[in-house]
């Protein structure tokens, strides 16, 4: 056991982060995303959006994919400034997320307009209008497509905005055919296939969502980072510190890198401090040899960490001593791969005193009857110490990112599971952090508020007053355009009952901020 409590050696591990680190930033995924004032840019593309007032709410639907929930938002960004959001939840089934990929974006896109119609978004006999095609370049003519903005989160090259290609799946997900593919093209041509008039503006990483959501209400927000089913972060970096980028160096000269950093140690980096529960995890896994960083912290994999630790230390006899019999019953969830959740650790470890209510609830959810005081001593130490791990893990690797911004003021915005619901995550990780982070810096960690939603809608509606605006400067369209918007304008009823209206013009001067 006594791996489970290495101790993370604080230079060594913060030397070996900045290898990898290099590594992951210079070869790896370097998702690049829009920000308000801030530049968003594919290999070819760079993005600088500016903002403006807003003068009426604006309306933006957005997608959020990154475990086995899938959400649908309905995000409204009124003048004052502020946010209001509705959204669903649909459940991914495992045949979906392990059999083709274009069935996972049909079920994507019915669940859209199961969501829309719900909301009265596509009331029925009533049609937004289709995109116009403009003749010159082939471009849809957008003013009449309900903007969309996709939180994607996995792994991906992005190439521009609204293009991205799956670098390789996570979390559980195989679908196939999407690998190299662009998920953008694949979600808008199942919204198309089902006559949804919904354009696809935008694709953020969720790590992007949560820093763009802190960073609304906190100049100081430099870093996103996720503690969920997966475990991710992003931050600004400032351009010319940016081995691979070729775009403009203008103003703003930052660039938000996804850093992907589940995926460090793929490369054996991490060998060193891998125990043989971290293998077993793995070898298990759908994706062998792939995310090593994220199977020793995530939510995904902590709960299964515990679980084969408590299998070495039955065959051991070292725990549940006498009750052979007992559990001896092999169906039950103790002898089921992923049986112990990771919400168990958080519950085992809200446990203080010598009753172990919640300790003894979980092992008989297990399958374990009448575990002993130092049973469920034993099994919280094991839940103690792989979380305590976990945070430490993730909270050396923010603080080599948080040295490298070296700003006397850095704000981290959090989000996921993981670290909402664990009791002593957060703390753990602070303290990590406070003996390794260099101390002229002031540091904050900030619970995200639904990043991985409203980063993305609020990304969608800027892109989409950028699209729109370049537009406005394109040549005409189809002829008939015209007399389509003529007839628009004397039959009103032909246009949906609540219009969703998007002035060209404005975005909320809180946007409008340069970074510090
Ligand atoms: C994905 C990241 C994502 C993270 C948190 C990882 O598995 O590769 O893109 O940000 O999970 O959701």
């Amino acid at each position: 056991m006594s791996s489970l409590a290495t101790i993370i050696k604080d230079d060594a591990l913060a030397s070996t982060l900045r290898v990898g680190f290099y590594g992951v930033a210079a070869c790896s995924v370097v998702g690049i995303a829009a920000y308000i004032g801030y530049k968003a840019a594919g290999p070819n593309e760079t993005y600088a959006l500016k903002s403006r007032h807003p003068e009426s709410n604006d309306q933006v639907l957005a997608l959020d994919l990154g475990g086995t929930n899938f959400r649908v938002l309905l995000v409204t960004l009124s003048p004052q400034p502020r946010i209001d959001l509705k959204s669903k939840i649909f459940v991914i089934p495992q045949s979906i997320m392990l059999g083709p990929g274009v069935n996972l974006f049909r079920h994507l896109a019915d669940c859209l307009l199961d969501f829309m119609k719900k909301e009265e978004l596509d009331k029925s006999g009533v049609h937004y209008p289709l995109g116009k095609v403009c003749k010159s370049n082939n471009m849809r003519h957008p003013s009449n497509h309900f903007p969309l903005g996709f939180t994607f989160s996995f792994p991906c090259k992005q190439e521009g905005l609204a293009s991205a290609r799956l670098t390789a799946w996570t979390k559980g997900f195989t679908c196939s055919d999407v690998v190299d593919s662009d998920v953008v093209k694949m979600l808008q041509d199942a919204i198309d296939e089902k006559q949804i008039n919904v354009k696809c503006v935008a694709l953020v990483n969720d790590t992007v969502g949560t820093l763009m959501a802190c960073a609304y209400k906190d100049q100081n927000t430099a870093i996103g980072l996720i503690l969920g089913t997966g475990t991710n972060a992003c931050y600004m970096e400032k351009i010319d510190r940016v081995g691979t980028w070729d775009g403009d160096y203008n103003e703003p000269k930052q660039v938000i890198i996804n850093m992907e950093w589940g995926a460090f140690g793929n490369n054996s980096r991490l060998n060193h401090i891998r125990t043989k529960y971290d293998e077993e995890v793995d070898l298990s896994s759908v994706n062998p040899g792939k995310q090593i960083f994220e199977k020793m912290i995530s939510g995904m994999y902590m709960g299964e960490i515990v679980r084969l630790i408590i299998l070495d230390l039955m065959q051991q006899d070292l725990i549940f001593i006498g009750q052979r019999d007992g559990y001896g019953d092999y169906r039950t969830p103790l002898f089921t791969r992923g049986g112990f959740y990771t919400k168990f650790v958080s519950t085992v470890e809200t446990d203080e005193g010598i009753a172990f209510a919640n300790t003894r609830r979980v092992l008989e959810d297990m399958g374990i009857r009448n575990p002993t005081f130092d049973d469920c001593a034993i099994i919280q130490h094991i839940c103690k110490n792989v979380s305590k791990r976990a945070a430490r893990l993730a909270g050396a690797c923010l603080t080599v990112v948080i040295n490298r911004i070296n700003k006397p003021n850095v704000t981290v915005g959090v989000d996921g599971s993981l670290y909402r619901y664990h009791p002593r995550f957060k703390r753990n990780m602070e303290k990590c952090i406070k003996t390794l982070v260099n101390k002229n810096i002031k540091f904050k960690l900030t619970l995200s508020d639904d990043g991985s939603g409203k980063g993305a809608a609020l990304i969608a509606i800027v892109a989409d007053r950028f699209q729109k605006s370049q537009m406005k400067n394109l040549p005409s369209f189809d002829e008939n355009d015209d007399e389509e918007e003529e007839e628009a304008r004397s039959h009103p009823q032909s246009r949906p009952s609540n219009p969703i209206t998007f002035n060209t013009q404005s975005v909320p001067s809180t946007f409008n901020r340069t970074p510090s």
